[in-house]
């Protein structure tokens, strides 16, 4: 079977040195687009709104090297001395997310080519094959001359490795990409044999004979082999970090700089396997933005910041690398935030362990693919709403400076994500294709963010000492090893909420006979005999008067106790929820698509019953975290309701000079963030 890339040791170093004093503050800083006049306001106003870090650089390859080979740093060196001497630190982008036109021109070998065989044409960005060898050529050799230049520079406190990674080019179909698939399968299973046998290709008569007749999953209309389209998606996820670490590895060798990368961690598609990737990175980053039609936005935004703690060594801190101050331009209709709302995300990431709050981007374009994206300095200039929450926001994290390193609280629920699972399910011809994975890991999150219960949203093969429920939403892909890891939490006094469709298939994609949810089948005392995946429109009523959508299943009960029943329906008198006593603890089945209110009922009872804590009683509008910093903790409050909310609460705010003796006022809208103790 295909080792899980996790198993690879891992290049991150040591945490080394935030690379800004207190939290950072900035966001992209594109010059090449503006005047040299231009750049002199652009710095004074940067020290007007607080700013102390800018992304720069990630967009200039062609300025820096305008023919192959033939640099031009005169005005790089310009920009980067200027920030200096105004105490910005940079985050110094290697450009390679945008190649220049002449290797394009030269080389449009390099242009990533799709599931139908189509080559991209130029004019986008991350334009390339992460498999290419011409493209792996140039992109070190700007990232060595960028390194060479600038690796001692006293201002670069962190290198930011291209953008977005896979954000463009996650999947390449072509020629040189298909080699490299088959190197990859033979590091990984050795003989033709061991790949035949893992995705059982005697099925429609796939057997190979060579593993040079294997071709990566081309043309999505045709029904791939399961355990073959997860491989590809292992390899490319592979091939992207593999880029990653090339370049990574250039700039360690000439600066001793923190090295990352920017993530895109939201409810979007998960383009490479973040889980491993985590391990590569000296600073966690990630480009979060809310999306129009989320109808719960700020728990997305929440459910990923939870994920990058998730991914950090330890819950150290990590950093929002991107956000907007307003409307993005890549969505269908691009929504300007509300007054207060700029401050509301912000502050929430921070609440979450961001060690600060940065932008897409500095200035808005006035020319270019982004020319309507919202910036910190918007069109309108400094007499604007934007502007002003931009300073106000500057002032906001100045104060709040002494969170700076500071570990957010211990979570003691764990919710677990897998990219693997979330590929295998998007496949293919599984039972239902209309099933989204992050339905399922967004409800268990929000049913607990509502509640002010803090989640860790944890890899799959992280460690779970120390927390007392680990949630396991739609977990599909699972080895043998990871089930006997659950299976020890739980049997040693801890409890295990697992969803439909877990544990049905193992690492190669290939289903656990005898019952689902197959490996988790003696932890949960029940099995599934037969999915019910419902149609569109059908609905299945519980005994709890909750209403089922899309999934049922036909379950039989083997020493677990039914919570919830269906009660009408093929599936009528089965149990849609139950909890298997094992050991010291306690292993819960849902077998059904639950709605909202019966997933409320289930947390309610387990925070009632395993004393899960809850950072403030306070109604489901209001955010609460905890930082717990040297001295004392600090509260974070996020009011996303509309009316004033009242929070039983003591301590000194630290956003102005209020000071709250048992009780807190949150404003609609609004944020209160305070250090508990007694009232001054
Ligand atoms: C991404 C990119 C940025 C910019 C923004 C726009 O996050 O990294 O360069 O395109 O999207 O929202």
């Amino acid at each position: 079977m295909a080792r899980r890339s996790s198993e690879r040791p891992t290049t991150r170093r040591a945490p080394s040195a935030w690379p800004t004093t207190g939290l950072s503050y900035g966001g992209d800083y594109n010059p090449e687009q503006w005047a040299p006049e231009v750049w002199r306001e652009d710095v004074r106003l940067m020290r007007e709104a607080g700013v102390n870090i800018v992304t720069l650089g990630v967009f200039s390859w062609g300025l820096l090297e305008p023919r192959q080979g033939e640099y031009d740093w005169g005005w790089f060196d310009e920009v980067i001395g200027l920030l200096h001497d105004s105490g910005i630190a940079i985050d110094l982008a290697t450009p390679t997310a945008a190649p220049p036109s002449w290797l394009l021109h030269e080389h449009p070998e390099i242009l990533p080519v799709d599931a139908d065989g189509v080559r991209e044409q130029p004019g986008g960005r991350l334009g390339w094959c992460a498999s290419s060898p011409v493209f792996r050529e140039h992109a070190l050799r700007i990232t060595t001359a960028l390194a060479e230049r600038y690796g001692d520079h006293p201002a670069v406190r962190l290198w930011h490795v291209s953008n977005e990674l896979g954000g463009g080019n996650a999947r390449c179909y072509c020629e040189v990409t298909a080699a490299r698939f088959r190197e990859w399968l033979r590091a990984e299973y050795g003989t033709v044999e061991a790949v035949n046998a893992a995705w059982g290709t005697a099925f429609w008569g796939h057997t190979f004979t060579d593993l040079d007749h294997i071709e990566p999953p081309r043309r999505e209309q045709h029904k791939v082999n399961p355990g073959l389209f997860l491989d590809f998606e292992r390899f490319s996820s592979d091939e992207l970090l593999g880029h990653y670490l090339a370049e990574a590895a250039v700039l360690r060798a000439h600066s001793e700089a923190p090295v990352t990368t920017n993530f895109m961690v939201g409810s979007g598609r998960h383009v490479v396997d973040y889980s491993d990737w985590a391990r590569h990175v000296d600073v966690v980053a990630n480009d979060h933005y809310t999306i129009v039609n989320d109808p719960v936005r700020e728990q997305d935004l929440a459910f990923a910041a939870d994920r990058m703690r998730g991914l950090t060594a330890d819950r150290t801190p990590w950093l929002l690398m991107e956000h907007s101050t307003g409307a993005p331009s890549w969505q269908q209709r691009n929504r300007a935030k509300a007054p207060g709302e700029i401050l509301r995300n912000a502050l929430a990431h921070v609440a979450r362990g961001s060690d600060g709050a940065m932008f897409f981007q500095w200035r808005a374009s006035t020319a270019g693919a982004e020319q309507f994206h919202s910036a910190m300095l918007p069109h309108a200039g400094t007499e604007s709403r934007v502007w002003r929450e931009i300073v106000q926001l500057g002032d906001a994290l100045r104060r709040l400076r002494g969170v700076a390193g500071s570990p957010v609280e211990p979570a003691k629920v764990a919710l677990l994500v897998d990219e693997e699972s979330a590929w295998a399910l998007q496949q293919g011809l599984k039972p239902h294709r209309a099933l989204r994975y992050t339905r399922e890991t967004r409800l268990w999150h929000r049913v607990f963010w509502q509640r002010q219960v803090l989640v860790d949203v944890l890899p799959v093969d992280a460690d779970l000492d120390g927390y007392d429920l680990v949630v396991l939403p739609t977990l599909f892909v699972v080895s043998d090893a990871q089930a006997a890891r659950i299976e020890a939490f739980v049997r040693d006094g801890g409890t295990a909420l697992v969803t439909y469709l877990s544990g049905v298939v193992d690492g190669t994609g290939r289903v656990r006979g005898g019952g689902y949810p197959g490996a988790f089948r003696d932890l949960l005392g029940i099995t599934t005999e037969e999915f019910r995946p419902l149609q569109e429109g059908e609905t299945v009523r519980l005994s709890d008067g909750g209403e089922v959508t899309d999934w049922t299943e036909d379950t039989n009960l083997h020493g677990a106790e039914a919570v919830v029943a269906y009660a009408d329906g093929n599936s009528a008198g089965r149990a849609a929820v139950a909890r298997h006593a094992v050991g010291e603890g306690a292993a819960w089945y849902v077998a059904a698509q639950l709605p909202l209110g019966s997933a409320e009922r289930i947390a309610d009872r387990l925070i009632d019953e395993l004393g899960l804590p809850r950072a403030v009683e306070a109604s489901s509008g209001i955010e609460a975290v905890r930082r717990r910093t040297p001295d004392g903790d600090v509260l974070f409050l996020v009011n996303h309701s509309d009316a004033d909310e009242t929070v039983a609460v003591s301590g000194q705010s630290l956003l102005d000079d209020a000071s709250f003796d048992g009780k807190a006022v949150v404003p609609a809208g609004g944020v209160v963030v305070l250090r508990e103790g007694a009232a001054e």
